[in-house]
């Protein structure tokens, strides 16, 4: 888990007593309104008595599952070896924990009583796309989350209720996005899709998409910036690809951008347009671990940036100030530049009066 991830929610959404969060679910925390009556999301196994709540709890609830009287509209199934959905699933059931089983495949009419379902969680199985039927989910018109990581799907999985707000499909073996696979989504803001095996997004696999926030595409095969990505994007995370650099117009459009991630991957500052950056949104760029052998120009507006481990040699003030004066300055906060060819004592004198609200500086 990166941690950075976390401070950065926090700092987006600000941190309230109703809300608690977890690590897990492929790495971007999960917040949990405990004024929607929302459950936890760990699991219930170890960690209460199975029998306990059977013996207090009136309502129906799988032999398989634990159905814990704080949350009467959760059922936690996870972690049991299951290979298919436990039967008499309650019509009342709103959050149905089904991670670490070993379910390869849902039948068609799986979920036709659980009209209510708000989030499904399928987390660490081993779900096939050809076994999944087309018409699965579109009935479950209530969903908000739906959470399939590391599992053996090779698409996206089709027909998505149009309700949907998060879609977790982090370390599958997807190959590709067809045209529409995200279509009339407008609510969805969070889609993860890291530890895939996407090589190119064609113009039409993200439409649809009005209301995106973070599209998570890290450690994939891609070796160019994808173009034809949502415009509302705030948070794009592109490490560990193989992108060798970014022309001018790649950023083009993305007028929310806010944090960037292009550790671990191949960019070079041939490749790099000296323009490519220049996009006053930007708040976080991660360019750690690449082959840069300078550094290249940020807007004056960034506050963190990452560039660890690359081959930079020379500091040069004006990657970060075209002019230095009452308000031109830059607002950085945390420059890393430790992993290069670079030395404290050798960098230009005049660096404290373009970076003069830097908190820390690692070289
Ligand atoms: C899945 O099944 C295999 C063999 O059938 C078993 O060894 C493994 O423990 C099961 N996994 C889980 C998470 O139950
Ligand atoms: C749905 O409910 C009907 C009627 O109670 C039942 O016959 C059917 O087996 C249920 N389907 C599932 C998938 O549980
Ligand atoms: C799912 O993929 C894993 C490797 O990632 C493999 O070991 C496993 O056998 C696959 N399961 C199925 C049902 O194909
Ligand atoms: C990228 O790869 C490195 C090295 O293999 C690994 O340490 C890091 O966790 C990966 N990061 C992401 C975001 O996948
Ligand atoms: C950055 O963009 C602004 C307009 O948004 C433009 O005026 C400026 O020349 C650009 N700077 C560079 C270095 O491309
Ligand atoms: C810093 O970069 C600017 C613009 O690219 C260049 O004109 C200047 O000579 C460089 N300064 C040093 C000390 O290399």
């Amino acid at each position: 888990m990166d941690y950075r991830s976390v401070f950065l929610l926090l700092s987006v959404c600000g941190l309230t007593r109703a809300f608690t969060m977890d690590l897990d679910y492929g790495g971007v925390p999960l917040w949990i309104n405990r004024f929607l009556g929302e459950p936890s999301v760990l699991t219930l196994k170890d960690r209460i008595d199975p029998g306990w709540y059977r013996a207090v709890n009136t309502q129906s609830c799988p032999l398989e599952c634990d159905c814990p009287i704080q949350w009467p509209t959760a059922i936690y199934c996870d972690h049991r070896g299951l290979n298919q959905l436990p039967s008499g699933l309650p019509f009342r059931l709103q959050y149905l924990f089904l991670q670490g089983n070993n379910i390869t495949s849902l039948g068609s009419r799986a979920f036709d009583n659980t009209t209510y379902l708000r989030w499904l969680i399928l987390d660490h199985n081993q779900l096939l796309s050809e076994q999944l039927d087309n018409v699965l989910f579109s009935s479950l018109t209530r969903l908000v989350n739906l959470f399939i990581n590391h599992n053996n799907l090779t698409k996206v999985p089709a027909g998505l209720p149009s309700g949907l707000k998060q879609l977790r499909l982090a370390y599958n073996h997807i190959e590709k996005i067809s045209e529409g696979d995200f279509q009339n989504l407008d609510s969805l803001t969070l889609i993860l899709l890291q530890g895939n095996r996407l090589k190119t997004i064609e113009e039409g696999d993200f439409k649809g998409l009005g209301a995106l926030n973070l599209l998570d595409l890290s450690h994939n095969f891609l070796d160019t910036f994808p173009k034809h990505l949502p415009p509302s994007v705030q948070q794009l995370y592109l490490s560990n690809n193989s992108l060798t650099g970014l022309s001018e117009n790649s950023l083009h459009g993305f007028s929310g951008l806010r944090y960037l991630r292009l550790g671990h991957n191949k960019l070079r500052n041939e490749r790099l347009d000296p323009g490519a950056f220049n996009l006053t949104s930007l708040v976080e760029l991660d360019l750690s671990y690449n082959r840069l052998t300078e550094i290249p120009s940020v807007p004056i507006t960034l506050q963190y940036l990452y560039l660890e481990v690359n081959h930079i040699q020379e500091f040069n003030v004006s990657s970060f100030c075209r002019t230095v004066g009452p308000t031109s300055y830059s607002r950085m906060k945390i420059l890393r530049l430790d992993g290069n060819k670079l030395e404290y004592h050798k960098l230009p004198p005049d660096w404290v009066f373009c970076l003069r609200v830097l908190h820390n500086i690692y070289i």
